[in-house]
């Protein structure tokens, strides 16, 4: 298989951990599990150790990043660590002029529209992310077994903060963009690309033992539109990083209509929301591709029963897959009690024992 990273260049406790067997759709001890969002402001200690510091500086402190980090994996005991940045980060690291608004999210001074704003996006160097390599650096140690995922957005998602300059319910100024100028589109995502595939090199070989493209507002989109505007950049993205034999995850919200095309593009693992039942995702996914997913977050509002028998669902409609890695179906949220989630992962670990 392509994602087999050798053995050698990770310890062996990792590479035999039931996430990356997942993932290699191999035969696992119990259905792991990690939450996308897991770090951050449902848990209280993740909130005093940000106190005063603003977000995006947060994410340039090695030591800062490493605690927040480790912290949901101290705490749920999740199957995996997810590296502790934002989606925005690589674009802020060569010079975009950005912040992210508490409450809002990423919001970017100029938008950019024009070829000549295009023209200021130059490439990413490892020196423009060295916090990233430091935080890997130390985390790959304190997590002895225990997978580390790096992460990027992907290329459509970046574009839509860059061209609205901020989040957008409709997407207006990016469609109008893609679809009133293609070429400048296709330049757009193409750079996009190159700078995300930078971004997941420089994390792969920091550690990280996989990695996951967040295109989590590409479901705006029909597949016509997907394949033609957003599959090559995205796959140009999964191509760049392939040799280096880590699992390649692909997630979305409401993407049911492009599981298939988000599989296409070269992902290992496809991530699905809480719309569409993994069984039937497997068979718009098809073969030779694990699934990630796909518990509804509200559900966590629900009482522990609750919780316990939607996941049962989840689980059983993962029965029949060769690989399946449990997540819910988009973040945690701020306001989610951080026990319920520990009670999903005990749950999760001990009900699905093999
Ligand atoms: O998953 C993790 O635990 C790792 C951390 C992580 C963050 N952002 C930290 C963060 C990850 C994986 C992301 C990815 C991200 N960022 C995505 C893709 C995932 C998704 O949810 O679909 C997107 C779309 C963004 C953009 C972004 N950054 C948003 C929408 C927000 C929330 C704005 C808000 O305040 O409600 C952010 C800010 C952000 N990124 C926070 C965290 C913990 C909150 C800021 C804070 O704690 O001060």
């Amino acid at each position: 298989s392509v994602i087999d990273r050798p053995k050698g260049q990770q310890p062996t406790a990792t590479y035999d951990s039931a996430f990356l067997k997942a993932c290699r759709r191999e035969p696992v001890p119990h259905t792991p599990v990690w939450f996308m969002r897991q770090a951050g402001r449902s848990l209280p200690e993740y909130l005093k150790v940000r106190e005063g510091i603003p977000m995006l500086e947060s994410c340039m402190r090695p030591e800062l990043v490493a605690e927040i980090t480790l912290q949901p994996v101290r705490r749920h005991k999740v199957d995996a660590a997810i590296y502790f940045s934002d989606i925005v980060v690589p674009l802020k690291a060569i010079g975009v002029d950005l912040d992210i608004k508490p409450g809002v999210g990423p919001v970017v001074e100029k938008p950019i529209r024009t070829r000549a704003d295009l023209d200021q996006l130059r490439d990413l160097t490892p020196d423009d992310v060295w916090y990233v390599t430091e935080a890997m650096g130390l985390l790959t140690r304190e997590l002895g077994g225990t997978p580390l995922i790096g992460f990027a957005g992907a290329p459509f998602t970046l574009a839509s903060y860059l061209v609205e300059g901020g989040p957008s319910r409709n997407h207006e100024h990016t469609k109008s963009l893609m679809y009133g100028d293609p070429q400048l589109w296709a330049d757009l995502l193409d750079r996009l690309a190159d700078i995300t595939a930078a971004f997941l090199k420089v994390q792969i070989e920091a550690g990280a033992s996989a990695v996951q493209l967040f295109d989590s507002w590409v479901g705006a989109l029909a597949p016509a539109d997907y394949r033609r505007s957003v599959l090559p950049a995205s796959a140009k993205v999964f191509r760049a990083v392939e040799s280096y034999g880590v699992p390649r995850i692909h997630f979305g919200v409401g993407t049911g209509e492009l599981l298939g095309l988000m599989g296409e593009a070269g992902a290992d693992v496809v991530g699905v929301d809480w719309r569409v039942p993994l069984d039937e995702a497997a068979r718009r996914v098809g073969p030779g591709r694990a699934l990630q997913g796909n518990l509804d977050p509200a559900v966590l509002f629900a009482p522990t029963e609750v919780v316990e028998a939607k996941a049962q669902e989840v689980l059983d409609a993962a029965a029949g897959l060769e690989g399946h890695v449990f997540n819910l179906g988009h973040g945690v949220l701020p306001s989610m009690d951080p026990d319920a989630l520990s009670r999903l992962v005990e749950y999760v670990q001990t009900s699905s024992v093999r």
